[in-house]
């Protein structure tokens, strides 16, 4: 089985990428599937890199500037095609099944999906829809809280309104809501943009930095609360992981990217996390009520805040494509609950060509 590790992307998450598709790289089990990795650079293009010449070992994947530019066609029989865009090194490679190791808009959000199926190829993860409304944090909110999944408030500003009437916009901004709040891109993921507000003066700001990123940003009421993460994936019924608890180091406000990426000490993990029995079944069920309610395919991470005061779940938000780097979650939660790396990668890959 030829599988493609897809990686890079043109979103905010592409370094992110880099780091997730080393760890899949080195886990994927190379006596079963034939691997292929090929990047997407920041420009959007897609290439062919010689998995012989990348050292299994580094932490980053590269993407090499030489490396034989390919796009993707139809093949016959669902498979598809990768075919270089000029003569020369590498010809058409007939491919079974895409892994898109890629986080954010452009990667996790439909697009890339919608591609695959264009193209007839299968692909691991969600598919066009469950992709769209998961990346989009405001429509996979108002989905959770249909299906009676708790939320905590926010409003939604855009970017045209925001400069239409900046006064009224940030008024209307923490309307009900009270400080602190937190100002985040709608469509994003790895904590970019996202800025925890205390003061009033610091909201202009905040939102001028979260509209240079997305067209439409959530402003949501700060809680004190835990976050509490649940792996979810398909299998004959949906499978829910032990959850796990993220403790941002104390100089870091919030669980940023700063200190998910850049800051080794950034957070404490407990896994499990320290809840008891109930609250750990409640979260549990939560994730699979969450993932079904989006109309999620094959995995996904579900975020969730637990209230202090009210000892209640929120739903955060939800990552089909959630980071798989050394330090990941998902992956994390997964071989703490039973399934090893390894063995998640193989049946991710079989449940895409289910
Ligand atoms: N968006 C990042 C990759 C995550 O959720 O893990
Ligand atoms: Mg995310």
């Amino acid at each position: 089985i030829r599988v493609v590790v897809l990686y890079g992307g043109r979103s905010g998450e592409h370094e992110v990428s880099l780091k997730s598709a080393a760890s899949v790289l080195r886990h994927l089990d190379r006596a079963r599937f034939e691997v292929i990795p090929v990047s997407i650079d920041k420009t959007g293009r897609w290439q062919w890199n010689d998995l012989a010449a990348i050292d299994p070992a580094q932490p980053s994947l590269p993407i090499l500037l030489d490396a034989p530019e390919m796009r993707l066609a139809r093949g016959t029989d669902g498979r598809g095609v990768l075919m270089p865009v000029s003569a020369g090194a590498v010809g058409p490679i007939e491919i079974d099944v895409v892994f898109p190791v890629m986080h954010g808009p452009l990667c996790e959000d439909g697009t890339v999906q919608g591609l695959l199926e264009l193209a007839e190829v299968a692909y691991v993860g969600s598919g066009v829809l469950a992709s769209a409304i998961s990346m989009d944090k405001d429509v996979a909110k108002r989905l959770a809280e249909f299906a009676g999944v708790p939320v905590a408030p926010y409003r939604v500003l855009t970017r045209k309104a925001f400069a239409a009437d900046r006064p009224a916009s940030l008024a209307r901004a923490i309307e009900g809501l009270s400080l602190p709040v937190f100002v985040k891109p709608c469509n994003m993921g790895s904590s970019v943009g996202i800025h925890k507000v205390k003061t009033l003066d610091a909201l202009g700001p905040a939102l001028d930095d979260a509209f240079r990123y997305d067209l439409k940003v959530l402003v949501e009421q700060g809680i004190d609360a835990r976050e509490i993460e649940v792996a979810v994936l398909e299998g004959e019924t949906l499978f829910a992981s032990v959850a796990s608890e993220l403790n941002p180091n104390a100089q870091h406000e919030f669980y940023s990217y700063e200190a998910k990426y850049l800051d080794p000490d950034g957070a404490r993990v407990d896994l499990p996390a320290r809840l008891d029995a109930a609250q750990m079944a409640r979260v549990r069920a939560l994730a699979v009520q969450v993932f079904a309610a989006l109309e999620c395919s094959g995995l996904a991470r579900v975020d969730f805040f637990l209230d202090r005061q009210t000892g209640e779940f929120c739903f955060n938000e939800i990552n089909t494509l959630p980071g798989f780097t050394s330090i990941s979650m998902y992956p994390k939660m997964m071989e703490a609950s039973g399934v090893p790396y390894r063995e998640l990668l193989t049946r991710l890959v079989h449940l895409a060509l289910d």
